[in-house]
């Protein structure tokens, strides 16, 4: 053997062992193993795919799905509203959440409707809108709460359960703000304005659309649910290879 042949072929060999060992680096440029990580926050616990935030990567999760952790509370950004995670049911893919501002009570300082990301999520199908109106004193109607104090100015307060056309409270009034509640709390509502914190700290549901399915099938397949930002999609990870379905080396059928 010449002393040349042995350093080349040595070289030779480690090369393809950093290059196969490296594989799944050279095509994922992050570890998806990071994404077995799952997110517990306050009443909210082990939350994998589609969510990331906290411990989890933004390749973890599908864009729109971040979770924030603020003093032991997961929150969820929505266009302007911040709402307050109050449960998670990833079979039913049911999302349970408060609006944040109206965690303790009507008196807000901003009024804000509820705008949902109608691309991610929809609402579930047992609630009804809330409508809160303010500033519309000398108009007396029946469903007045106790008066807010609203940055030192008092304001009055009153609410509607049901869309009353001609209401003259939507010409009247200086602020009117919607926000949905569970249809339970809303008849609750038209009776006893006394139960409108329960109703607002109670929530409504709204209902993620179907990403789960695959990431069953991928996590049946032992492998990891990661999203692939440049090509904007799921991917499979398998510990060796990524894939867009299982890990299973025959494809689909086998279970
Ligand atoms: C966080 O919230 C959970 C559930 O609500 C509770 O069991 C736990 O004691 C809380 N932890 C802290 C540090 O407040
Ligand atoms: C109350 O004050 C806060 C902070 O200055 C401000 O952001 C908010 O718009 C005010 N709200 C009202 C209703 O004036
Ligand atoms: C909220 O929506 C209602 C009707 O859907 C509208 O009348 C009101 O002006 C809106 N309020 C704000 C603060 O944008
Ligand atoms: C509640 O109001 C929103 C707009 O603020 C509307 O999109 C939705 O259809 C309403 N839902 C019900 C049940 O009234
Ligand atoms: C709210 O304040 C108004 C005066 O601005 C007063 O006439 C009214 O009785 C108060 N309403 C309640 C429910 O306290």
């Amino acid at each position: 053997m010449s002393s040349l042949s042995l350093p080349i072929s040595s070289l030779l060999a480690l090369f393809f062992l950093v290059f196969l060992t490296r594989v799944p680096t050279i095509l994922f440029a992050d570890d998806p193993r990071a994404c077995r990580e799952t997110l517990t926050c306050g009443s909210v616990s082990s939350i994998g795919y589609p969510f990331w935030g906290m411990n989890r990567p933004s390749y973890c999760g599908q864009p729109g799905f971040e979770l924030r952790c603020e003093n032991n509370v997961t929150e969820i950004l929505m266009n302007e509203n911040t709402l307050r995670v109050l449960d998670i049911d990833p079979e039913r893919q049911i999302l349970k959440v408060a609006r944040e501002d109206y965690w303790n009570g009507y008196c807000s300082t901003e009024f804000i409707n509820t705008s949902i990301d109608f691309n991610h999520f929809n609402y579930g199908s047992n609630f009804r809108n809330l409508t809160l109106f303010y500033g519309c004193y000398p108009l007396a109607t029946s469903t007045s709460l106790p008066n807010c104090t609203i940055n030192s100015t008092l304001t009055d307060v009153s609410y509607a359960v049901r869309n009353m056309l001609g209401d003259p409270r939507y010409s009247i009034c200086r602020e009117i703000v919607v926000v949905p509640v569970y249809e339970a709390a809303a008849k609750e509502l038209e009776v006893n304005p006394m139960s409108m914190q329960a109703a607002l700290s109670g929530g409504f549901e709204l209902q993620w659309e179907a990403v789960n399915d695959q990431c069953r099938r991928c996590r049946d397949s032992d492998g990891i649910c990661v999203y692939k930002q440049t090509s904007y999609s799921f991917t499979c990870f398998c510990s060796d290879k990524l894939s867009l379905t299982t890990c299973f080396p025959t494809t689909e059928g086998t279970l």
